[in-house]
C-alpha cells in the first residue's frame, strides 16, 4: 500500500521534509528561477512559519536550498513577495549590485495572543547575492498596522508607466494599493473590492500586475485574488478581476462590478490550487504562476506524514478579450515539454465504455493531450476513469446537459482523513462552446491538473490512491472518437 514517500509527485515541487503552504517571493534572475514557500521546518503541520527556498533552471525540477528567512522580534514569516530591484531605487545595493528586495508579512504570535488587532505588519529583507542570504532591514516593519486584523501577503510590482511600485496587500473584505519610490517608504494609493465577487471568507495573497491582451497592444491590470473559505467547490480558491490602473486607483471593467459570490472568474476550479502568484522579472515577458496545491479544509491532515502539501504544475497565464469580457488561460509551462519521454499519437480514435485511451508504462506520470466533438444537441456526459487493480478510481469529465466538467475522488483511495475531502464531486461551467473540446490531462503520482479548452477551464485536484493508477479509460455510456489524441510518459 502506498505512502508517504510514495506519494511524493515526481515534478512537482515538494518540500524535503515537513510542512509547505503558499509560494512566496518568486524571482527570476540571470537564468535562474528562484520559488520561496511557507514553511514550517519543525513539523509537517502549520506552525512557525519561515520562508524555505528553492531554485531550478526550468521551474519543473527543483533544488532545495538553506532556509531564507526566519522569525524574529517582529514575529513569524507569514507570505509575501520579492522583485529584483534593477534601477537600486531601494538605495540598498553598491558597487553596480542589483538588490533583491523581499517584503513580507510579520505575524506577530504574542501580539494575537494579546487581544489586539495590529499584530500584522509588513517587513522587508534584501540579498545582495542574487538570493542566496538574506539581511532584514534595519527599521523594520516598513509598513505598519492601522489597526486592522487581517493585513497581509504584500505582492509588488513595478508600474512602468509611473516610476513606481506597487503592493496589493489583502484585509479581510478588500485589497489595499500602496505606493513606493523606493521599496522603504510606503504610500496608501486607494482599496479594491468591497462587495465585489466571491466574499465566503477572507481575502489573502493577491497579486496586481499589467498583462498584454492576447493579439493586441493593450495592457490590461489584473488582481488576482485568493479567497479562504468560499471558493468555487469550497475551502481555498483564487479568482481574478481585471481593469485598469491609473497609478493610484483599480478600476474594474463594469462587468467585474456585478460580480456576486457565484461568478466564473477563477483561475483555477478544483479544489487544490491556492494562494498562486506570479513571478518577477520573467524573462521574454511572460506571465508565470505557481500555487499551493491544496485546500486550508484539510491541507494538515493529507495522508503524508514525513513531508506535507505540493506546489501545482508552473503555468504560463495569458489574458484574452472573449465576447466582451477578459479571461485568462492557463497552461503547463513548455519547459515541461523537455521531460516527454514515450510518447505515443494517434489522429483518431473510437471509444466505447471500458476502452482504454492511454497506454504507457506509467500513466500516473503522464502528460495527454486530446480532443473530441461535442455536437451541440446530443446531452451526453463524456467520461474517464483513472483506475488501479485495486479498485481505486477517479472520475473525471464533461456533462453536456449542464455544460459542466467535473473530478470525482470520492472512490480515489485514501478519502476519509477529512469530511470535505470527498464529500462532493468539484464542478466547473464550461465558459468555451467551441464545438471541439480539448483537453490537457497532467498526472503525477498524487495529482491531477486539467485544462480544458486550451486552459480556459482549469481544474487540479490531489488524491491519495492505495496503488498507483494504472489505467486510463472511457467510462462514458455512448461510443464516441477522439481526435489528436498524444499521450507521454514524463521522466525526470
Ligand atoms: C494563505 C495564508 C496567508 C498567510 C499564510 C500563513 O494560505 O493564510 O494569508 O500569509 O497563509 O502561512
Amino acid at each position: 500500500e502506498m505512502q508517504d514517500t510514495d506519494y511524493r509527485p515526481n515534478f512537482h515541487f515538494t518540500p524535503k521534509e515537513n510542512w509547505m503552504n503558499d509560494p512566496n517571493g518568486m524571482f527570476y534572475l540571470d537564468g535562474t528561477y528562484h520559488l520561496f514557500y511557507q514553511y514550517h521546518p519543525e513539523s509537517s503541520t502549520w506552525g512557525t512559519m519561515h520562508w524555505g527556498h528553492a531554485t531550478s533552471k526550468d521551474m519543473i525540477s527543483w533544488q532545495h536550498q538553506p532556509v531564507a528567512l526566519f522569525p524574529d522580534e517582529h514575529g513569524w514569516i507569514f507570505s509575501g513577495s520579492a522583485v529584483v530591484d534593477k534601477n537600486n531605487t531601494s538605495g540598498l545595493g553598491s558597487d553596480g549590485q542589483v538588490p533583491i528586495v523581499a517584503l513580507f508579512t510579520y505575524h506577530d504570535m504574542e501580539g494575537e495572543k494579546s487581544g489586539r488587532d495590529d499584530f500584522q505588519t509588513q517587513g522587508m529583507a534584501y540579498s545582495l547575492d542574487k538570493g542566496k542570504t538574506w539581511i532584514k532591514y534595519k527599521n523594520n516593519p516598513v509598513l505598519k498596522n492601522p489597526g486592522i486584523r487581517d493585513f497581509r501577503d504584500p505582492k509588488v510590482t513595478w508600474d512602468a508607466q509611473r516610476n513606481q511600485w506597487v503592493m496589493a496587500l489583502a484585509t479581510y473584505e478588500k485589497n489595499l494599493f500602496y505606493t513606493s519610490k523606493d521599496l522603504i517608504d510606503w504610500e496608501f494609493a486607494s482599496d479594491f473590492g468591497e462587495g465585489i465577487g466571491a466574499h465566503g471568507g477572507v481575502w489573502e495573497c493577491p497579486d496586481f500586475i499589467p498583462m498584454k491582451v492576447q493579439g493586441t497592444d493593450t495592457v490590461k491590470w489584473v488582481l488576482i485574488q485568493s479567497l479562504n473559505p468560499g471558493a468555487y467547490n469550497g475551502g481555498s480558491g483564487t479568482q481574478y478581476f481585471v481593469g485598469d490602473f491609473d497609478g493610484k486607483t483599480f478600476t474594474p471593467e463594469s462587468y467585474v462590478n456585478d460580480l456576486g459570490e457565484k461568478h466564473d472568474y477563477w483561475i483555477d476550479f478544483g479544489k487544490d490550487n491556492y494562494a498562486g502568484v506570479t513571478w518577477n522579472n520573467a524573462p521574454g515577458g511572460r506571465t508565470l504562476f505557481i500555487g499551493w496545491m491544496s485546500n486550508w479544509e484539510y491541507a494538515n491532515v493529507v495522508p503524508t506524514e514525513t513531508w506535507r502539501s505540493t506546489s501545482t504544475i508552473a503555468r504560463e497565464l495569458k489574458l484574452h478579450l472573449v465576447d466582451g469580457v477578459y479571461r485568462i488561460s492557463s497552461a503547463p509551462v513548455m519547459e515541461l515539454d523537455s521531460y516527454l519521454d514515450k510518447s505515443f499519437t494517434k489522429a483518431s480514435m473510437e471509444l466505447s465504455k471500458g476502452s482504454t485511451i492511454v497506454s504507457v508504462d506509467d500513466v500516473s506520470l503522464s502528460k495527454t493531450e486530446l480532443s473530441f466533438e461535442i455536437p451541440k444537441l446530443e446531452d451526453k456526459d463524456y467520461k474517464f476513469l483513472l483506475t488501479n487493480a485495486i479498485g481505486d478510481s477517479l472520475t473525471f469529465g464533461y456533462d453536456h446537459s449542464k455544460a459542466q466538467f467535473y473530478i470525482d475522488r470520492s472512490k480515489s483511495g485514501k478519502v476519509d482523513f477529512n469530511e470535505n475531502f470527498a464529500k462532493k464531486p468539484s464542478v466547473a461551467p464550461r465558459i468555451s462552446d467551441n464545438e471541439n473540446l480539448s483537453v490537457t490531462v497532467l498526472l503525477d503520482k498524487t495529482s491531477i491538473e486539467l485544462f480544458f479548452d486550451k486552459g480556459t477551464t482549469v481544474m487540479s485536484e490531489i488524491f491519495f490512491p492505495k496503488n498507483s493508477f494504472l489505467e486510463f479509460k472511457s467510462l462514458s455510456n455512448h461510443t464516441f472518437l477522439i481526435t489528436d489524441l498524444k499521450a507521454s510518459e514524463l521522466k525526470l
